[in-house]
């Protein structure tokens, strides 16, 4: 019999259609999701790799495995949502449970060919839902202070962020489940 994350699960998979009419299909990760994540790696600009990482990085096989292990999730302490166009990855979203307790610590990428498509947005709800339904109550994330799109987004997708500023870095706190116009 399946198990109650088995059925969670198999309810998150989606086909959604972006603004300019571009088709995605969104599920969770699976094991062999790898080296279409390995692909995409090399398919990312500098600008793109330093933006997740805050750190830039060569197209070399080891950062290759490292964009492939984000996908690495067990879906308990670890989920993370993909995004295909036709057999290729075109996006990542994850959150690690932080132990003990109900925050998820998030990380999204997004291919460039497919930045300022809506596709993070998209991406960023689907995680928070699955989330909140494996008891998630927080989610906490770091965004560069120039990744204006990155902060954009997270205002945008969740009522009462909150961003704190450190050391050239948004530290962002969000309350998942929370209406527009209530406060943090
Ligand atoms: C940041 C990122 C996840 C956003 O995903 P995306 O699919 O590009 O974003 P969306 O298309 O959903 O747009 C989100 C918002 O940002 C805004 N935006 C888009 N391009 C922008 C730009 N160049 N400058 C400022 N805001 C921008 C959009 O206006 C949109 O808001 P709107 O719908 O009100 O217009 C994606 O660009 C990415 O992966 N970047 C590199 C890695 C990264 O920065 N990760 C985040 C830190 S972990």
């Amino acid at each position: 019999m399946a198990s109650a994350t088995e059925r969670a699960t198999r309810t998150e998979w989606a086909v959604a259609t972006l603004g300019d009419g571009a088709e995605v299909l969104i599920r969770p990760s699976r094991p062999d999701d790898a080296e279409r994540l390995r692909r995409m790696f090399y398919r990312l600009s500098s600008t793109t790799i330093y933006r997740r990482f805050f750190t830039g990085a060569p197209h070399v096989p080891q950062w290759a495995e490292r964009v492939a292990s984000l996908g690495v999730a067990d879906g308990e302490r670890k989920y993370a949502l993909v995004a295909f166009s036709g057999d290729e990855t075109v996006g990542i979203a994850h959150y690690m449970r932080l132990e003990p307790g109900d925050t998820g610590e998030v990380g999204i990428l997004i291919e460039d060919a497919w930045q300022g498509r809506g596709l993070g947005g998209m991406l960023l709800e689907r995680l928070a839902a699955a989330a909140m339904s494996r008891g998630i109550a927080t989610f906490t994330g770091s965004v560069l202070g120039e990744n204006r799109r990155a902060a954009r987004l997270v205002a945008k997708t969740f009522a009462g962020a909150a961003f704190t500023w450190s050391d050239g870095e948004y530290a962002v706190r969000v309350l998942l489940g929370r209406q527009p116009g209530e406060g943090m």
